[in-house]
């Protein structure tokens, strides 16, 4: 080894050696700590999910989103946390026509459920947010949310009794308290909130126990499914296991009669990429637990599952960039069988699913 080799590398031992000792300064003495791998369970069904190689999911990282997700430190007047606008009994969503943030603003859009997210291929309702981690760093600085700065996020962090041993444990003792990490473990414990234990899924045995699903509900399925003359067309666009489409698949679904860009208040994925052909479109929403999830589409629009069911039914629009289903399907109205909509309507609440809905391992750990 010659001696400018040597001197670099004792130089570096020094400068990580260093760098430690500044953190563990702040807090936490846990040297050579490992965290501990989480295994994500995977429904049967379910595709692989989408898990980014330097954000794997372990038991520490997911601990301390949970405490992250739950805890109005990351709001600027430390009222509002996540869970204020996405709530367990509401499918962690709201029940506002829009959300409202720290100062009491409403934003244009309406809460997302959160569930089965590790298997979205884009988030947000324009899909402007392509990770998981990326969207989480949006809510805390949006000033129609939580409103407040990064820098200050952190900084409230580092001076908090717990989190810095937290975060120690949960990255390594080196660890920087910062958006990208907090973003890392919010998106680890987002990641384990999984859906899959609806009496839909007990019927089709995806989950246990064994159930059966009532003739109305089991009709209500064969009409969602179908494709032909008396069928729903809904499969199209909330294709199971996830009841969305899972290969980044953004939709227009007929909503709103317009010519002409400038007459609505929202492009969508098109405001998003500045591409013409995607304006209006949307994300294509999951129906798992969509009977708590009121109001309903990206603005709030429709109070009831049977508004939206009269959308369907008698309301498209077809509006330029409108989905070719919808044209082809749903242009003259959906003509269902007897007692059609009301089997639609019991299928739809088959995905509820109460095990998730109640499962405190996602409640609040204060
Ligand atoms: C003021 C209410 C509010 C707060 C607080 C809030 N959110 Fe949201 N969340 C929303 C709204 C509204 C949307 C949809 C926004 C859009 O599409 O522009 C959303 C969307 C999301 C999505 C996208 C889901 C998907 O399927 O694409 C994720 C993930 C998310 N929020 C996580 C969080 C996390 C984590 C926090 C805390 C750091 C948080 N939210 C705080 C209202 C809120
Ligand atoms: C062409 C694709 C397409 C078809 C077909 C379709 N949907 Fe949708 N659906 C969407 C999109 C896209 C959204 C979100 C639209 C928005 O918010 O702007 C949506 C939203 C919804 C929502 C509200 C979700 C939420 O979280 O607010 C429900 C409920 C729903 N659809 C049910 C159905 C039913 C029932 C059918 C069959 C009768 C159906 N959809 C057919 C694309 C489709």
């Amino acid at each position: 080894m010659n001696k400018l080799t040597y001197l670099i590398l004792i130089g570096g031992v020094v400068f990580f050696i260093y760098s430690c000792k500044e953190n563990d300064n702040n807090g936490p003495d846990i040297e050579n700590y490992k965290p501990t791998p989480y295994e994500l369970t995977i429904p049967p069904t379910f595709p692989q999910p989408k898990i980014p190689a330097d954000n794997p999911l372990t038991v520490e990282g997911i601990s301390l989103g949970r405490h992250l997700f739950w805890d109005p430190i990351l709001s600027k007047d430390s009222t509002l946390a996540c869970a204020g606008c996405h709530a367990p009994n509401l499918g962690y969503g709201d029940n506002l026509k829009t959300s409202v943030g720290v100062d009491g603003i409403a934003g244009k859009r309406n809460s997302m459920p959160l569930f089965n997210l590790a298997w979205s291929p884009q988030f947000l309702w324009d899909g402007s947010a392509a990770t998981l981690e990326e969207q989480i760093l949006n809510p805390v600085r949006d000033p129609v949310e939580m409103h407040l700065d990064w820098i200050s996020a952190a900084k409230r962090l580092q001076n908090h009794p717990d989190y810095p041993t937290m975060f120690a444990k949960a990255f390594g003792e080196c660890t920087v308290i910062d958006s990208t990490n907090t973003a890392k473990a919010i998106a680890q414990f987002l990641r384990t909130m999984v859906s899959a234990s609806s009496k839909f899924d007990k019927a089709s045995g995806i989950s246990e126990p064994k159930t059966e699903l009532t003739d109305s509900e089991l009709n209500g399925f064969v009409l969602f499914i179908g494709t032909a003359n008396e069928d729903a067309h809904c499969v199209h666009c909330h294709n199971k296991p996830l009841f969305s489409v899972t290969d980044g698949y953004f939709t227009n679904n007929g909503l709103d009669d317009w010519e002409d860009p400038s007459e609505l208040t929202d492009l969508g994925l098109g405001g998003f990429n500045g591409n013409p052909d995607d304006i209006a479109k949307f994300k294509n929403a999951s129906l798992r637990n969509i009977e708590l999830t009121a109001p309903y589409m990206h603005d709030g629009r429709f109070q009831t599952l049977d508004d939206v069911l009269e959308h369907y039914i008698s309301g498209v629009h077809l509006s330029p960039t409108v989905d070719f289903n919808i044209k082809s399907s749903f242009a003259n109205g959906l003509k269902l069988p007897e007692n059609g909509r009301e089997d639609l309507l019991a299928f739809l609440k088959t995905l509820t699913d109460w095990e998730f809905v109640n499962d405190t391992a996602f409640y609040s750990p204060f």
